[in-house]
């Protein structure tokens, strides 16, 4: 990220939301996603430009269907009995305000960098219900468990963690210990559904170019067995990977995928 400023790749994620919100078809609702942007992106959005080119269009589905596959993802395990929602990395994450009801029983919490935490929690005031907890950290130089413990969210309880958009910007390293941290203050049962990008594709190229040039360089691209490595040696299984061909076949049948994107589920056992 560039020092000192909220994160660009939040608010460019928030405006694919924000385009996928205005089709009919959409695979998601997101109607604060709009209250990321400004002024010019917003301009942009309405006048069609964000998406004229099929390689915009294909990242705008992807980031929409891992999205979806999230919000399902949170949805079960609280149907299912987890007690906490943690989102990390949350930028423009608005399922707090988009869930209420399902939410209702569930503590909430959202951790990002300081400065993209600041920004959200200004534009969020205008949103109706209650907001979430608000913690601030950065995954790649402080320890998760700390930040955590200093808030409350040091027992372990069930939980279901979203880690969404931001294993790509981090060093393996960082992923493992962000894992680590998180593993004794989950109850078993407890789940953390993320994303990744597959290592290189033709098309990949372009998004290393978009994010490198925003400040926020991809620093790891795996499969989710190569995930799973980094978390098994703290006690996680992965339940569920499934690439964005499979995303794209359940919620958006129709409609050309971005190849790399993918989303997993590992379960804290
Ligand atoms: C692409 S955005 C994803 C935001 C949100 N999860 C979503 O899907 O809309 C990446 C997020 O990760 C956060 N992030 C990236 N690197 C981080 C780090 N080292 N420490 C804390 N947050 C980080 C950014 O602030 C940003 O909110």
């Amino acid at each position: 990220m560039i020092a000192g400023l909220p994160s660009l790749t939040a608010r460019l994620v928030a405006g694919y939301r924000a385009l996928e919100d205005r089709r009919n078809d959409g695979v998601l609702r997101d109607p604060f996603a709009i209250d990321a942007l400004g002024i010019v992106s917003r301009a942009a959005l309405r006048s069609g430009f964000a998406t004229y080119t099929p390689h915009h269009r294909r990242l705008q589905t992807s980031v929409a269907l891992r999205h979806r596959a999230l919000d399902d993802g949170m949805l079960a395990e609280v149907a299912a009995g987890a007690s906490r929602v943690l989102i990390l990395g949350a930028g423009f994450d608005a399922r707090a305000w988009r869930f209420p009801d399902a939410l209702r029983d569930v503590r909430v919490a959202e951790v990002d960098a300081p400065s993209t935490s600041a920004l959200k929690a200004k534009l969020s005031v205008r949103w109706p219900g209650r907001p979430p907890e608000r913690l601030t950290t950065d995954f790649a130089q402080e320890d998760l468990g700390d930040a955590l413990d200093r808030h409350g969210w040091g027992d372990a309880e069930r939980t279901c963690v979203l880690w969404e958009g931001v294993t790509m910007y981090l060093p393996a390293s960082a992923i493992k210990a962000t894992l680590g941290a998180l593993a004794p203050r989950l109850a078993p049962g407890s789940a953390v559904w993320l994303d990744g990008w597959a290592p290189s594709t033709a098309v990949h190229a372009f998004e290393r170019q978009l994010v490198r040039l925003v400040g926020e360089p991809i620093r790891w691209s795996g499969r989710p067995d190569d995930l799973l490595r980094l978390a098994s040696p703290h006690g996680y299984d992965l339940t569920v990977a499934s690439n964005s061909a499979e995303l794209g076949a359940r919620y958006a049948p129709r409609r050309p995928v971005h190849p790399a994107s993918w989303v997993a589920r590992l379960e804290r056992s």
